[in-house]
């Protein structure tokens, strides 16, 4: 078979390639990842590449649409559409690449008792003696029984480490154990003194965050925000979950990615920390249940068609090994519940984490905005819950100018009189616009009545242009952008902000609807996640992404998500608070509303606050 060699610049990587292989698979091959939202279907321009050298197939009837002419005259494509047809050289762009974004890791904490799931003993045995015959378990059993915990128990390959580092180290050991009822099973055997850790990750479609814990202080050791590299075989989890079922081979290669990239964090943090990985005794991991279901293994096709229900919805512990995960031969992995089928225990996590709000008589909404948008109603003692499809536009993708949120991205605007004021991450010549440039985007076009209510541009306005048919507004003229072309923002682009605040207020108004209360009397807004901790809150009231009501009711609490996971890695009363307070939200099916389509119409229209 005729092969071609793909060169990837900047990063100077090379891969070979069978003919007829696209330009995205061979950058997965060589390891690249480059940014597919809609899974390599040709309609979310995410992956934009240059021509440098070589010839390809021909330009799509999509990239014509997506691109447009200027873009292409200059060599852009996209990815998953373009074939080589002899060597080629391509240039991937900074803002098509999967590295270098921002994510969020911090959040807010709560306070907790330390009470983690597994402990550490130091051991200081007398050795086996003519009148002292007991077995090594006895011997170890004794010593736990004066910390009041039960026996040890333990497979054959643990045991028979123990009994040899106890021999070889004067009988004195640290052991890791995790109290249950069936004994203490044994997790690590450890030098004496050894410091035990924990990995608390928040596994979210596009983004990772993972915590390395110290089980004995609660102390956060290292953290790290690190892209999910699904997200290069599709952004959301609809087209992640069509990927996988095209066969077990494509399901494994999606939990393997993610693994390989934990436990090259992992390995990270033990250098950074001088620890190996026979200390980390325990993990902690919550995701949507998708992603759940990818990280874990299960089958995903019953998620993927009506009545779209989970494999698993209660806790989970398994074996880290199982999945491949480098820790502790002994380590556990804990999944708590999902709550349905789009609404997840990355959820139930920043409930957990929200838990300061929730035990109070206030009213609250909790609302966690990515992908998809996961919202609670917590009041009186009930919790309503419910999942709206955002999409991917408030993370800059289905927008034609739209990025991640890495440097060079447009996150803030001032439209003052004619003027166009951008301001970017790492104040880098601008090369896109993120999710809350584009929010503020649209809130300042408002104010300067450069759009109306219904999102349509004013053709008066000097800036606003008619370009291949369709209106658009300069936002920043070629000469002043970091790549030479112009960035605008385009009559498609704010629908597209329309359809994502009024999936996500209609979630919102759904609740309020079926709890019979009105927005005025929400106590607090608690907006999670990384899109709402970067948003402005003045631009979501002005374009009408929540109620309008006092900006001081509004709190950005960070990762919620990521601060629930790491409670439940350092209590085990926090675990059972989450299965606890699983067990009583009412989750409310929004597509059988009764009212659903008269309310999602109304909530895309912008109002005035
Ligand atoms: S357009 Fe190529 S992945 Fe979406």
């Amino acid at each position: 078979m005729t092969k071609y060699l793909v060169n990837l610049q900047p990063i100077g990587r090379r891969v070979e390639i069978e003919a007829g292989t696209d330009l995205l698979t061979a950058a997965q091959r060589a390891g690249v990842e480059i940014v597919a939202s809609c899974g390599g279907l040709g309609i979310c321009a995410t992956c934009k590449v240059r021509i440098l050298q070589g010839r390809v197939t021909p330009p799509t009837l999509t990239e014509e649409e997506e691109l447009g002419q200027e873009a292409m005259a200059e060599g852009y494509r996209l990815a998953c559409q373009t074939i080589p047809l002899e060597d080629v050289r391509i240039d991937i762009p900074r803002e098509s690449l999967v590295a270098g974004q921002r994510v969020q890791v911090d959040g807010r904490e709560g306070e907790f008792a330390l009470d983690p799931a597994v402990r550490a003993i130091d051991l200081e045995l007398t050795p086996p003696a003519l009148d002292d015959l007991r077995a090594d378990l006895t011997r170890v059993s004794e010593t736990l029984a004066l910390h009041g915990l039960p026996a040890l128990s333990g497979g054959p390959k643990l045991l028979s480490r123990l009994a040899l580092f106890l021999r070889a180290n004067d009988w004195q050991a640290r052991i890791a154990v995790r109290p249950g009822a069936d004994g203490s099973a044994l997790v690590s055997v450890l030098p004496k003194g050894a410091r035990i850790a924990g990995l608390a990750m928040d596994i979210g479609s596009t983004k990772l965050a993972m915590f390395l814990v110290d089980l004995e202080s609660g102390a956060i050791l290292a953290q790290a925000g690190v892209m999910n590299p699904q997200i290069s075989f599709g952004e959301d989890v609809v087209s992640r979950i069509a990927y996988a079922n095209k066969g077990d081979a494509e399901r494994i290669q999606l939990q393997t990615r993610l693994v390989e990239t934990i436990n090259q964090t992992l390995g990270e943090f033990c250098q950074q920390e001088n620890i190996c990985r026979d200390q980390i005794v325990d993990i902690v991991a919550v995701g949507n249940t998708a992603i759940h279901h990818l990280f874990t293994g299960l089958p995903v096709t019953p998620l993927g068609t009506a009545p779209y229900t989970p494999v698993q919805a209660g806790a989970m512990y398994f074996q880290a090994a199982e999945i491949g995960l480098e820790a502790a031969a002994g380590a556990w992995v804990y999944l708590p519940p999902n709550i349905a089928g789009y609404v997840g225990a990355d959820h139930v996590s920043a409930l957990v984490a929200s838990r300061s709000y929730i035990n109070t008589e206030h009213t609250s909404l909790l609302i966690d905005i990515g992908t998809n948008t996961e919202i609670s109603l917590i009041y009186a003692g009930r919790v309503l819950s419910c999942s709206c499809a955002s999409g991917p536009a408030f993370e800059g993708a289905h927008i034609r100018d739209g990025m991640r949120a890495a440097p060079g991205a447009i996150e803030r605007v001032h439209l003052d009189g004619g003027r166009v004021r951008p301001l970017t991450i790492a104040s880098q010549p601008p090369v896109g616009i993120c999710g809350s440039g584009i929010l503020n985007a649209v809130a300042e076009m408002l104010d300067a009545t450069v759009i109306n209510d219904r999102g349509v541009l004013n053709q008066k306005n000097e800036r606003v242009r008619m370009a291949n048919g369709k209106s658009e507004f300069l936002l920043v003229p070629a000469d002043d952008t970091g790549h030479g072309r112009d960035i605008v923002v385009t009559r498609k682009d704010i629908n597209e902000i329309q359809l994502a605040k009024g999936a996500i207020r209609t979630g919102l108004e759904i609740l309020l609807k079926e709890a019979g209360i009105p927005a005025d009397q929400i106590d607090d807004f608690i907006i999670a996640g990384a899109f709402g901790t970067h948003l402005d809150l003045k631009s979501a009231l002005r374009v009408g992404l929540f109620p309008c009501q006092p900006l001081e009711r509004f709190h950005q609490v960070g990762n919620a998500a990521g601060v629930g996971a790491r409670q439940m890695l350092l209590s085990r009363a926090v675990r059972a608070e989450a299965e606890r307070i699983v067990s009583g939200v009412e989750y409310v099916e929004l597509t059988t509303y009764p009212r659903f389509y008269d309310v999602y119409v109304e909530c895309m229209y912008f109002e005035p606050c």
